[in-house]
């Protein structure tokens, strides 16, 4: 059968590169690899310098122009707190608030925050003092392992402003009436957020009981 010549040009161009991924994978250990396995090295990274506030302190960090604020805080500052689960978006163990409003920090890069207000677990509360969510985690048991934890409370907090500032969500129904905190809401708010011990239920409660003291 005739091939079009579209098909028959992708079909060379197939052929060609699977013959050089066969001689990739089997070129013996010692030998030097072709120049081919060298074309996706990434281009050297400049620095920068970052001067932004971190839980209430003014701090300036040289970084690559790279990293994320989560390899940031974590390697940089040693705020340990602050989790990297997914380090792609989908699980909201690296939730942080910024300026008040909360982000995956594995998503943002540490240069994108000059000059920004930078909120972590550890600058809500101390074991000694702790904010009232984290508080509200302790008592109605919303963790088990504790890894999703400072992600959770974090988000949760930011959820209670977002609610009192009447941020709509996906499922709020009536855009012009006030925001109630009705459980499908904290859900849908909260869902960014997951927890593989499966405390939702705990945590659900715990983010109620402190929405209910503010009301
Ligand atoms: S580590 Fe950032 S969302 Fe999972
Ligand atoms: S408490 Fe273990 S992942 Fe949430």
């Amino acid at each position: 059968m005739m091939l079009p010549e579209w098909l028959s040009l992708n079909r060379r161009t197939f052929v060609a590169g699977a013959t050089a991924t066969t001689a990739l994978t089997t070129a013996p250990f010692g030998g030097a690899l072709p120049s081919l396995a060298r074309t996706t090295d990434l281009p050297a990274g400049g620095t920068s310098d970052v001067t932004f506030e971190v839980n209430g302190e003014a701090r300036s960090v040289t970084v690559d122009t790279r990293t994320t604020l989560l390899d940031t805080l974590r390697e940089h500052l040693n705020l340990t707190g602050t989790k990297k689960g997914c380090d792609h978006g989908h699980c909201g163990a690296c939730t942080v608030l910024v300026n008040g409003t909360r982000i995956n920090a594995c998503l943002s890069l540490a240069v994108m925050h000059e000059g920004d207000s930078v909120t972590t677990i550890e600058g809500l509360g101390t074991p000694d003092d702790m904010h009232p969510m984290q508080a509200a985690f302790v008592k109605h048991d919303g963790f088990q392992c504790g890894y999703c934890t400072p992600g959770q409370i974090c988000s949760a907090v930011a959820i209670l402003d977002e609610v009192g500032r009447g941020v709509p969500s996906h499922v709020t129904d009536d855009l012009t009436a006030p925001v109630a905190l009705t459980n499908i809401e904290l859900r849908e708010r909260m869902s960014g957020n997951i927890c593989r011990c499966g405390a939702y239920s705990n945590i659900a409660e715990a983010i109620t009981e402190v929405a209910g003291g503010q009301g």
